[in-house]
């Protein structure tokens, strides 16, 4: 249940006083993004706010004359002069505005578009040298996910929003200063009608902020359950055990609580505003009695009246619209606050780039005392490893489920940096060196490799971007990794269009999409490759020929092997036994199994399944 009591009012100042602070950063980025375009936007708003200030004076002045010449207090043909002009200035302003609002529009137009890009640049440079960690921080991920993906809609709205504040404001600032001279107790009446009114509704809008705000676990929920229902990836799952319907209900039920929620939020909050409406428009009231009685008894003219009566209701209008907005905000500022925590985001959540790399073409990497603690975690996933990878040299890692061994291979990535220790890279702390440079120097298939919705061509090319275009150097990557033979019988070969995300792809078998990835990373042509289960989902046949060209990869280059499969961890030269985080055994494949201790058992318990009973 919603505690509302619990929102005070120091709370919403300083809510206040974000969202002035977002929407400062908004036109900051909007000038940014482009000054002239801003500047244009803006300038168009005043100016049509002076040419409604203008209109309503001009019609004065023309009531004022017709009035004169009625009580022949004027010419005839003065009044003609006047009325004349009068007519004109007001005729051709308003033409040269709405011209100009129909620029107005393309301005805007182009800015909300150069808004929406200029955003979304700036989050790809962002999610680009992100520390990888992030990415595995659910409650980061997820805002930057839903910042990402609303940005589009929100940013339009608050982009008209802030303009059609700024225009309102300057129209309702130009009447009340006139109103302020001339007649005061008409501006004391404006300020008595909507001035209770605003504090209501900016109470309201920020007890909807304070709900939107405590209901983001939920909110996060279900729409984690919705994105699941439309998933690929799980849908199979969810028919099977019947969870479809299960996490529809669940969906179902948070929404409908939220409806209940909010039906009565808002039912009480209408029944208050009631009386604030009473008196905004008594107030209404009092003021234009006050005026035409003052018209009547001939201490303003007719064409004051008027002017007075247009300025009174035009500034409240303004300051309406002012407030509609304002609150409208509001709603925005959860999205604005995320949005602006992530462009400005400190150097810290970034993969530092060092110095460069120094030595040649081949990779030495030294790991010395490195233990490991996950972000926000205690336990020690790695402890006290230390390894070598000489050049030219192999090297296996071979261990449990929970290991530590994929670990490893992140950190040797340099998406993580080692809790204790270092890793020498020919020398240089990992740390230090530009990430950039040292990652073309490792090829890598990840345990969970991906794939992309390209062709076949391009997902192997891609491993090397300089040679997308070499077919011949694609081809013989696709070779060493066994891929050459199905992408050949594909329909379109290497033009293949990969995966389903665009017309005319295919779906791969996981198999085949490993090897695409396997194939990806020889054509990296790195001095050191990195293999973590790059056989996993291989049938025998395949895996067999992949291990034949691994072991000739290896002749060459250095490598770093993981595998359960102890019959192709063989090949190594070196092989390292993890369990839970600790290196406990390293040898080649026949000092170990001479040894009789962990690796020695565990073949034997393989090798034994193998055998005829
Ligand atoms: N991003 C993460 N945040 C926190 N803990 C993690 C993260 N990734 C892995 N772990 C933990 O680290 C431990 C080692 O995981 P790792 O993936 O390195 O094992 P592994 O040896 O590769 O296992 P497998 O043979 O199943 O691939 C596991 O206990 C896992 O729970
Ligand atoms: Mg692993």
């Amino acid at each position: 249940m919603l505690n509302l009591k619990r929102i005070t009012f120091a709370k919403s100042k300083q809510t206040l006083r974000r969202l002035l602070l977002n929407l400062k950063r908004t036109v900051s980025l909007l000038w940014a993004i482009d000054k002239k375009l801003t500047l244009t936007s803006f300038g168009f708003q005043l100016l049509s706010q002076i040419e409604s200030l203008t209109s309503v004076y001009l019609f004065k002045l023309m009531i004022d004359n017709v009035v004169a010449l009625i009580n022949k207090n004027i010419e005839p043909q003065q009044a003609l002069r006047n009325l004349t002009l009068y007519v004109f200035l007001n005729f051709s302003i308003s033409t040269i505005i709405s011209v100009l609002g129909n620029y107005a529009n393309l301005v805007e137009g182009l800015l909300t578009e150069k808004l929406i890009n200029g955003i979304n640049y700036r989050l790809h440079r962002i999610a680009n040298r992100l520390q990888i960690k992030y990415f595995e921080d659910p409650a980061f991920y997820d805002r930057y996910e839903k910042v990402r993906r609303s940005s589009q809609g929100r940013v339009i709205r608050v982009f008209y929003s802030i303009t059609e504040t700024f225009g309102e404001f300057i129209s309702a600032v130009s009447f009340l200063v006139i109103l302020a001279f001339f007649q005061p107790l008409i501006l004391v009446l404006i300020l008595i009608g909507v001035l209770p009114l605003f504090v209501f509704n900016s109470f309201f809008a920020h007890k909807k902020y304070l709900i939107t705000d405590s209901r983001v676990p939920e909110s996060r929920l279900i729409n984690y359950l919705s994105s699941m229902l439309f998933s690929e990836f799980n849908t199979k799952e969810l028919r099977i055990f019947g969870l479809h319907r299960h996490f529809q209900k669940l969906y179902e039920e948070t929404s409908e609580k939220f409806n209940r929620e909010n039906a009565r939020v808002w039912l009480r909050e209408s029944h208050k505003r009631v009386p604030l409406q009473i008196l905004s428009q008594g107030s209404s009231f009092i003021a234009f009695a006050y005026i035409a009685y003052k018209a009547i008894f001939g201490a303003i003219s007719l064409g004051s009246f008027n002017f007075y009566n247009s300025a009174y209701t035009r500034s409240e209008r303004s300051i309406r619209r002012i407030f509609r907005n304002l609150s409208a905000l509001y709603e925005e500022n959860l999205y604005l606050n995320d949005l602006f925590e992530f462009l400005n985001l400190s150097e810290s959540f970034f993969e530092k780039s060092g110095g460069k790399i120094t030595a040649g073409n081949n990779l030495e990497i030294k790991i010395e005392n490195l233990s490991f603690q996950y972000p926000g975690s205690k336990e020690y996933v790695l402890k006290n490893i230390n390894l070598e990878i000489r050049p030219g040299e192999s090297l296996a890692l071979v261990g449990k489920n929970g290991a530590g061994k994929t670990t490893l291979v992140k950190l040797l990535c340099g998406f993580y940096e080692p809790t204790d220790g270092r890793i020498l890279v020919n020398g240089q702390d990992l740390k230090l060196l530009d990430l950039e440079e040292y990652r073309k120097k490792i090829g890598v298939v990840f345990q969970d490799f991906s794939y992309y919705n390209f062709s076949a061509g391009e997902n192997i090319g891609f491993g090397r971007l300089e040679e997308i275009n070499n077919h011949k150097k694609i081809e013989a990557a696709a070779q060493k990794a066994g891929a050459r033979e199905f992408i050949e019988k594909l329909p379109k070969k290497y033009n293949q269009l990969i995966g389903k995300q665009f017309e005319g792809g295919i779906n791969l078998s996981i198999g085949q999409l490993q090897r695409l990835a396997l194939a990806r990373a020889f054509m990296a042509d790195a001095p050191l490759m990195i293999l973590d289960e790059p056989t996993s989902a291989s049938d025998a046949e395949a895996e067999a020929k992949l291990y034949g060209q691994i072991e000739k990869i290896a002749e060459e280059k250095s490598l770093l092997l993981i595998s359960h499969r102890f019959s192709t961890v063989k090949i190594a030269e070196k092989i390292c036994v993890i369990d839970k985080g600790k290196i406990i055994e390293v040898g080649s494949h026949a000092e170990l199994l001479k040894k009789g201790g962990s690796y020695a058992k565990l073949y034997r318990i393989q090798a034994k399944g193998y055998k005829d009973k």
